[in-house]
């Protein structure tokens, strides 16, 4: 380890100055397992981080990438194309709610969600509502890092640093409540929280405002489920009012509520929808925006002469590796039936995760599907036990994220339910030891 010189890379989310002095390295990693460079074994219970559904060292998808880097290892998709990203975004559309057929790729779940935006400003602007330039989100919503995605951010440390250049964004209150502490699936009450959306139509003017971005189930600020009714009322709210409504799907795509995508899983049928993570297994950078038809359609039919419609993209744009990448992760979900695995799963996972509940320091359980929380009452500062915790839990051979104090468990869907039994094992004696 003393051979590794730490200087010089800055590591993105992390405190650097303790990393450094115990420094937390991966080396190697398959199935749901990693291995420090000690060879000390890791479970994996965030598969990666909401990446790896299928786990780590996927042969198929290996083979895939090596295959496409030998025979078309990059080209550009600024007027140029390969065949693979036709392929890939026609699997997607298969994939994807009817209607949401119309795919924009990008590299990352921050660059999908800016994208999204941009997409629906462009398209008001072509339907002649160019005013509608302002977003609703949520608060304790994360959209990604980048400009967009910050504006759109409801967790306030990710704005506080950056506000000079964050632009016109409304929040509406998020759907966590007391009452709801330790209940199974979607809470009953508080569909009426969607109201907010009609609130803020009135007071800043719908016809200001181009669209409202939600996470279907809030992911990275600790697996907040949507009360019963409550996505349905934000979709009613959005068409009486005009406004596209996009569901930021980066963490719950690809079969992590038990279907393909929550919006299936909720019966709710977004404008947009963004993904990323697992569209790869991990294993490349990519993201997608999936788009209604007709909004591509109506930015399609404002284009003059031979101008590109959309005036944005990426270098990396449907990269062909990443195309590989995808198309050999979406064989390996629909062969082994990996979305119903999830949903078979999910009891078990739900199950053992909730017979933590009564362990000090438990404040609160939620989950859904493959993705669940565990809420610690705060310590002397918030985050600070959550952090303590996440450090212990490695030494102690288990790997998950942690937000402020909120532990974020989300196997992958191929974990055994042997090793699913470990993995909370090991939550159960650290969440018990007397030194929290
Ligand atoms: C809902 C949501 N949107 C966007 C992002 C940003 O994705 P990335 O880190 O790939 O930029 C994330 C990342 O966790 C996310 O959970």
């Amino acid at each position: 380890m003393n051979a590794i010189n730490m200087e010089h890379h800055w590591l993105p989310f992390t405190n650097n100055r303790m990393f450094r002095e115990e420094p937390q390295i991966f080396a190697r990693a398959e199935g749901v397992r990693y291995w420090t460079p000690e060879g000390q074994e890791i479970m994996d219970a965030a598969s990666g981080l909401f990446c790896c559904p299928a786990g780590h060292a996927r042969r198929e998808i290996a083979d895939a990438i090596h295959a496409q880097v030998m025979e078309l290892d990059y080209t550009t998709h600024f007027q140029r194309a390969a065949p693979n990203s036709f392929r890939l975004a026609t699997r997607l559309a298969e994939l994807l709610p009817a209607g949401l057929n119309r795919i924009f790729f990008g590299s990352s779940g921050s660059e999908a969600v800016d994208s999204a935006m941009k997409i629906c400003l462009a398209y008001h602007r072509a339907r002649g509502q160019g005013q509608r330039t302002r977003f609703v989100s949520r608060n304790w919503a994360y959209h990604g890092v980048n400009l967009g995605g910050t504006s759109l951010a409801g967790m306030v440390n990710n704005r506080r640093d950056f506000s000079g250049a964050t632009s016109d964004v409304v929040h509406m209150r998020h759907t966590w409540s007391d009452e709801q502490r330790f209940s199974l699936g979607q809470p009953e009450t508080g569909a009426d929280l969607a109201d907010d959306l009609e609130e803020i139509c009135k007071t800043y003017g719908a016809e200001t405002i181009a669209g409202v971005f939600v996470e279907p189930i809030a992911g990275s600020v600790g697996v907040i489920l949507p009360p019963q009714g409550y996505l349905q009322r934000l979709r009613a709210i959005a068409d009486k009012y005009g406004l596209l409504l996009i569901f930021d799907e980066v963490i719950t795509g690809f079969g992590r509520t038990g279907s393909a995508f929550a919006a299936q899983e909720f019966g709710v049928t977004p404008d947009l929808m963004t993904m990323a993570k697992a569209l790869t297994n991990g294993t490349v950078p990519m993201s997608a925006v999936a788009v209604r038809t007709d909004i591509q359609q109506t930015v399609i039919d404002a284009a003059e002469g031979d101008r590109p419609e959309l005036f944005h993209g990426y270098t990396y744009s449907a990269h062909p590796v990443a195309c590989a990448a995808a198309l050999a992760s979406l064989d390996i979900y629909r062969d082994h039936g990996l979305f119903e695995r999830a949903k078979a799963l999910s009891p078990v996972f739900l199950d053992a995760l909730h017979s933590l509940r009564n362990l000090p320091h438990v404040f609160d359980i939620r989950g859904y599907g493959m993705m669940g929380a565990v809420q610690l009452t705060p310590g002397a500062k918030p985050g600070m036990k959550g952090s303590l915790v996440q450090r212990l839990l490695f030494r102690e051979g288990l790997h998950l994220k942690a937000t402020g104090d909120a532990l974020i468990i989300a196997p992958a869907f191929v974990t055994g339910e042997d090793d699913l039994a470990r993995m909370i094992e090991i939550l159960r004696r650290v969440l018990g030891r007397a030194d929290l």
